[in-house]
């Protein structure tokens, strides 16, 4: 059971029936969505179905996205991790760092801790050679954490709509790898 302490925080795999509330509370906030994906919010039904998807990522890759829990509440604050890129052929082989957290978790800097100790689990303890991070122009609170996080600028992408009710848009790639992590 891959478990991760941080200062203030304990990485861990999901629990299918107690995360399924608080993970749909924050899944339904526009605010934490607007940059990711679609953009469009999640019900109760699509969160458990994320939460599946992100377990089997765990089975399937021996990699996935962690529960974030506050140590001191007990409280899941949001979801960081990793996964393959979904609908972007050019990185089906690449691992991608992402985070979500709930509104009332901001500012705090929960996504930097959660995402460097993420990063170190990647490329230390998996032996993963690079991590990107693929984050949409607009999304100013991702682009502050991959500076906290010495990740490197590489180029934008296009990233397709993924449907009729999806716009495309524009993705900036950061990149890290062991030797510059550990600089
Ligand atoms: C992206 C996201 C996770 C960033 O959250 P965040 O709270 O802004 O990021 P951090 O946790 O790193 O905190 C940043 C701020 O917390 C504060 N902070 C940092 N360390 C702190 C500490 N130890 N104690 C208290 N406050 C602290 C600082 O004000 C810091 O900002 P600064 O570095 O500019 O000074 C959040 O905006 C989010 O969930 N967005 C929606 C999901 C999303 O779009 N994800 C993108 C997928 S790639």
């Amino acid at each position: 059971m891959t478990e991760i302490h941080t200062p203030r925080l304990l990485l861990r795999r999901w629990h299918e029936i107690d995360d399924l509330h608080p993970l749909a509370e924050i899944h339904s906030q526009p605010e934490v969505m607007r940059f990711l994906g679609d953009g469009s919010v999640l019900d109760a039904d699509a969160t458990a179905g994320r939460i599946e998807e992100w377990e089997e990522e765990w089975d399937d890759e021996g990699f996935g996205v962690f529960a974030v829990e506050l140590l001191g509440s007990g409280e899941l604050a949001g979801a960081v991790g990793l996964t393959v890129p979904q609908g972007l052929p050019e990185y089906a082989h690449e691992v991608a760092v992402t985070w979500l957290l709930g509104r009332q978790f901001w500012g705090q800097g929960y996504a930097s801790e959660a995402a460097q100790a993420t990063l170190e689990y990647a490329l230390q303890d998996r032996g993963l050679e690079r991590i990107v991070a693929l984050t949409k122009s607009a999304d100013e609170a991702s682009a502050n954490v991959v500076r906290k996080l010495g990740m490197t600028f590489e180029k934008e992408i296009t990233r397709p709509a993924a449907g009729p009710s999806d716009a495309e848009d524009t993705l900036r790639v950061h990149a890290i790898d062991l030797t510059e992590y550990e600089a």
